[in-house]
């Protein structure tokens, strides 16, 4: 193993990645931002300067952080975020995590360009039925909006909404692959320029904050290969819907035709949006070009996608048709904890989501990390007996200090999707369908396990998880305003040794300073 070190410098700047020029925020002037590319068991040395006006942090999603849970860059739950003008240096090591990930700023603020690939390569040979590839390529779809997050977070959860009408999420612009998007006949096209009769491994990510993104390519057929870092049987689809935060690897074969070149398109899906973005564009486009034809300017004008002629009869495929491919069996659940989500209209008209009875509102000047060490220090059990006395940035689901097998049992009660994440553990997939959670059998054999699973609209989903991960861990809908507006709870995974975590003095440092 080794070490790899990274500068990141977050700073705003205009930027234009659909035509249309924005105030962005970004990684080292890039959107994307750079690809961390690495083997399980290194070790990841960040620094992050801030050069913004407000707070950031970074986190890194589906790592597993164990025993450096004070380095997740969950604001308000691990750090108080780097103050501006300063910087953190995040270190820690690759553990259970291999696969397709990404990064990303854990707020609104990721909506406006702070994100990137992160690659883990796992340790462990793939499996045999996993064919080969030769090479491998990432792929970013995200959607794009031309205003500032802030401004509308600020009037998503306002009495007014967006549109007039309060609870209308913000509807995108536009989108990206790989940081290019069109919008009115504007915008340039991301290439990849590959080599005829070869096999590449494609990692997408949707990186966005509201749409699920339809992927394909024009002509070929995809071969789904992993989900967020499970391997999975391979699977033949004509192409592959990304719900916010998730992950797929595909495998795409050129052949030698002279057909190309070939649109990569990204379009986004419109089932959440409430309202009409005037100008919107759905479909967003990159290229691949290989073989003769590869330098063509010209591209043939196809409207809709083509799918694969030469197989009639591949679909688009969902997690049901996907079957890991190292066999598993869950363990045997020994705690379950009940989940009623929703997005809740306060007197007020003010929008906020609901975990059960609480709205996340996070800390101010501390964190949830830091008042369990607190806690402890004083003999207390942070959230036990003093639960009455917690503020609302505070709930969180307390589990034992022996490690326990959790179910966390949810009904969707809203007529919005939700795509759920838990930080530091990588959940199975145990059970879902419409309606209620009413005691439906379970499934531990083996499920698909994921750290973000979709849970649409008036359904319910089944999770299963094992507490062997000190730390406060965040537990939320990843769709940006969602969780902007309270979506969120915490999971305090072997509480007495999260209460002694070493946390860096750097940590504590951050949350004195007056922004
Ligand atoms: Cu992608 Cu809470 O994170």
């Amino acid at each position: 193993s080794q070490t790899r070190s990274y500068d990141f410098v977050v700073s705003q700047v205009q930027g234009a990645p659909d035509g249309v020029d924005k105030p962005m925020l970004v990684v080292n002037g890039m959107y994307p931002g750079p690809t961390i590319e690495a083997n399980q068991g290194d070790r990841i040395v960040v620094k992050v300067t801030n050069m913004l006006e407000n707070r950031t942090t970074i986190h890194w999603h589906g790592l597993f952080q164990n025993g450096t849970n004070y380095y997740d860059g969950t604001a308000a739950i691990t750090e108080c975020g780097i103050p501006p003008g300063q910087s953190l240096v995040y270190n820690f090591t690759l553990g259970e995590f291999s696969g397709s990930s990404w990064w990303h700023a854990h707020s609104t603020q990721y909506t406006d360009g702070i994100t990137g690939a992160l690659v883990v390569h796992p340790s462990e040979p793939a499996p045999a039925s996993i064919p080969a590839w030769e090479e491998e390529l990432v792929v970013q779809v995200a959607d794009l909006y031309h205003t500032f997050s802030w401004l509308l977070l600020e009037r998503y959860i306002s009495p007014w909404g967006i549109d007039g009408t309060p609870g209308d999420e913000p509807v995108p612009d536009a989108g990206t692959l790989n940081g290019l998007g069109q919008w009115a006949g504007n915008g340039d096209y991301f290439n990849f320029t590959l080599e005829p009769n070869k096999a590449y491994r494609l990692r997408i990510a949707n990186t966005g904050s509201f749409a699920s993104i339809r992927f394909s390519v024009d002509y070929h057929t995809l071969s789904v290969i992993e989900v967020d870092g499970t391997l999975v049987e391979p699977y033949d689809v004509t192409g592959i819907t990304v719900a916010v935060a998730q992950r797929y690897s595909v495998l795409l074969r050129t052949d030698n035709s002279t057909g190309g070149p070939f649109w990569m398109r990204a379009t986004l899906q419109k089932r959440m949006f409430r309202y009409e973005q005037p100008g919107q564009n759905l479909d967003i486009r990159g290229v691949i070009r290989y073989g003769p034809a590869a330098n063509t300017t010209a591209l043939p004008i196809e409207s809709s996608d083509p799918g694969v002629p030469s197989q009639p009869t591949l679909r688009d495929a969902d997690d049901s048709s996907l079957v890991p491919a190292v066999f598993g069996v869950a363990p045997e659940r020994t705690r379950r904890y009940s989940l009623r989500v929703s997005m809740q209209m306060h007197s007020s008209l003010v929008s906020l989501g609901f975990m059960n009875t609480t709205s996340w509102e996070p800390l101010q000047g501390t964190t949830t990390l830091l008042r369990a060490r607190e806690a402890f220090q004083e003999g207390r059990v942070y959230g036990g007996s003093d639960g009455g006395s917690l503020q609302s940035g505070e709930q969180f689901l307390l589990t034992e200090d022996s490690v326990q097998v959790v179910d966390l049992l949810i009904d969707n009660l809203d007529d919005g999707d939700h795509p759920f994440h838990l930080h530091g553990h990588r959940p199975w997939n145990v059970g879902s369908g419409p309606g209620r959670y009413i005691g439906q059998a379970l499934n531990a054999t083996n499920p698909l396990r994921r750290d973000t699973i979709l849970l649409p609209a008036y359904h319910w989903v089944a999770l299963r998880f094992v507490t062997d991960n000190p730390g406060l861990w965040a537990f939320h809908c990843h769709l940006a305003w969602h969780m902007g507006a309270g979506m969120l709870m915490q999971v305090n995974s072997l509480p007495t040794r999260a209460a002694q975590l070493d946390i860096p003095q750097a940590i504590v440092d951050q949350c004195a300073v007056n922004v």
